[in-house]
């Protein structure tokens, strides 16, 4: 069974907190936060402040993921009592293991994450550190793009690794993740799907929040 984490790029930003308790409600596990910095990036998303805007909507906990150049300098903001994963980019480090210490010093979980050209063997180092390995299936930057599947080899790789080594990071998928091939992504050992466009942009959001969650059940 895999967990459910709806991406708010693709919710209603003017609607964000009603929005973000709407997908709690029908039962997803974590809200997907996306930060983009517009360097890392090619787009510009919302910081901590509009995040913590959210502490006092009726939420479940947030997995935040940091599209930006310095998430050393900027992770220390998006704590707050509801965050449980801060994800930074193997591309955006130059010390990847420090920058992994940084965030558990936080007391939170650290994730690190990986763009559909980069390979695995750039975080070998470091799966016995992090507690999630957020795999890429689209180019980060923006919602509605087409699954690469050069993720699905990815997560069937990471799922060996972690069997062989007794290692406990959960497996993450983000970008174009649809009702389509939930279910095969699940199956092959992702503990967690991230789902934007096709969850914000149903007609019953609601629905599809349950749909999804039996697709992965
Ligand atoms: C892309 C973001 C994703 C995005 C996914 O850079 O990291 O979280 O919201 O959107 P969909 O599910 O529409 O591909
Ligand atoms: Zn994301």
């Amino acid at each position: 069974m895999s967990k459910l984490a709806p991406s708010l790029l693709s919710a209603d930003f003017s609607r964000l907190g009603e929005h973000s308790e709407l997908v709690s409600k029908a039962g997803a596990d974590y809200l997907h936060i996306d930060v983009m910095d517009g360097h890392f990036v090619p787009n510009i998303t919302f910081g901590p402040v509009v995040m913590k805007s959210l502490d006092k909507c009726d939420t479940v906990p947030y997995d935040v993921h940091l599209m930006i150049t310095d998430p050393d300098k900027y992770a220390t903001e998006f704590v707050t009592e509801k965050t449980e994963f801060i994800t930074v980019h193997q591309e955006a480090c130059t010390h990847l293991h420090r920058t992994i210490q940084g965030i558990h010093e936080l007391g939170v979980k650290a994730g690190v994450s990986i763009n559909p050209a980069t390979p695995i063997s750039s975080i070998e180092n470091v799966l016995g550190d992090v507690d999630l390995v957020l795999v890429m299936s689209v180019n980060p930057g923006f919602g509605g793009q087409k699954f690469i599947p050069v993720a699905l080899d990815k997560i069937k790789e990471l799922s060996k690794i972690r069997e062989e080594k007794g290692y406990t990071f959960l497996i993450e998928v983000d970008g174009g993740v649809s009702l389509d091939n939930a279910r095969e992504i699940s199956e092959l050992g992702c503990d967690i799907l991230v789902a934007g466009s096709q969850v914000f942009g149903a007609e019953d959001i609601e629905k599809r929040v349950k749909d999804f969650k039996k697709e992965i059940a």
